[in-house]
């Protein structure tokens, strides 16, 4: 009898304990789903944090990337319903790692060429830009025939490396590439580069902030504008250029220029 009872008492408390957790599981799984669905979806965003005021690290700050093209990509998704999150890389391997599906979105004031367009699809644009050659000041340099002889610098795979070699054979210049564009500047400063091709905005960046620094704008025929980067055939691109489209018409691409590109 007292065994009967015993079984009976662990079989009940067997049963309650199993059932508890049963519930627990079951709640926990139910409240996921619901935070699930009130919860984003997250967009992994690359991006090279090398290019202030579009995409950069105020060290002195903190170490999170801020910029242009952030807020911009943050108010697409806002449009969207997606958070956005954002990595850095160094622009050359930007696409790449687009491809090998490890961002869903680029965006790092890349400008849509022929050759990008065979392996990514670009939104339609959100920034016309143009390019500079930036040098110390010393130097003197009035026109791109007066760097005959010298060493001309650029971003690794980006336009202005394109650029700076067109010009480099006309002119008899040589191109030498970095990864980075503080690395440009740092050639610079040390007299390896005699110049080196950055575009208008990240240029003026620094000529605020380095007296020894000169620049003039290059007269080129392609436009350079930027865009946003999706995966061949990716169904984000409607949204994205949709969401431009509004951001342009509403004046708040126009409020960010204001936000962003105000050299003090
Ligand atoms: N617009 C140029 C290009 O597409 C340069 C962009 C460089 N961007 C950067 N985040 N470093 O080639």
């Amino acid at each position: 009898m007292n065994k009967k009872w015993l079984l009976a008492v662990l079989t009940t408390l067997v049963i309650a304990v199993l059932a508890a957790c049963g519930t627990s599981e079951e709640k926990d799984s139910t409240s996921g789903s619901e935070t699930k669905g009130e919860e984003k979806k997250v967009l992994v965003m690359g991006t090279s944090a090398d290019y202030a005021p579009f995409e950069y690290v105020d060290t002195a700050k903190s170490d999170e990337i801020i910029g242009f093209d952030i807020d911009l990509a943050k108010m697409i998704g806002e449009k969207l319903g997606y958070e956005i999150k954002v990595e850095n890389m160094d622009f050359n391997s930007l696409i790449p790692a687009l491809q090998a599906n490890k961002f869903d979105i680029v965006l790092a004031g890349m400008t849509p060429t022929p050759e990008r367009e065979e392996v990514v699809d670009f939104s339609i644009p959100y920034y016309e830009t143009e390019q500079y050659l930036v040098f110390k000041k010393e130097k003197s340099y009035k026109e791109m025939a007066d760097v005959a002889g010298g060493v001309v610098g650029a971003q690794i795979s980006s336009i202005q490396e394109e650029l700076a070699k067109e010009f480099g054979e006309e002119h008899g210049f040589k191109v030498e590439s970095r990864n980075l564009i503080p690395e440009l500047i740092q050639e610079l400063k040390t007299g390896r580069f005699d110049a080196t091709v950055i575009e208008n905005i990240v240029s003026e960046n620094y000529l605020a902030s380095n007296d020894d620094l000169a620049a003039f704008p290059i007269v080129v025929e392609e436009p350079d504008f930027k865009a946003a980067v999706f995966q061949k055939g990716s169904d984000l691109k409607v949204g994205f250029d949709k969401a431009i489209e509004e951001l342009i018409a509403d004046g708040t691409i126009e409020e960010l220029k204001k936000k962003w590109f105000v050299v003090e």
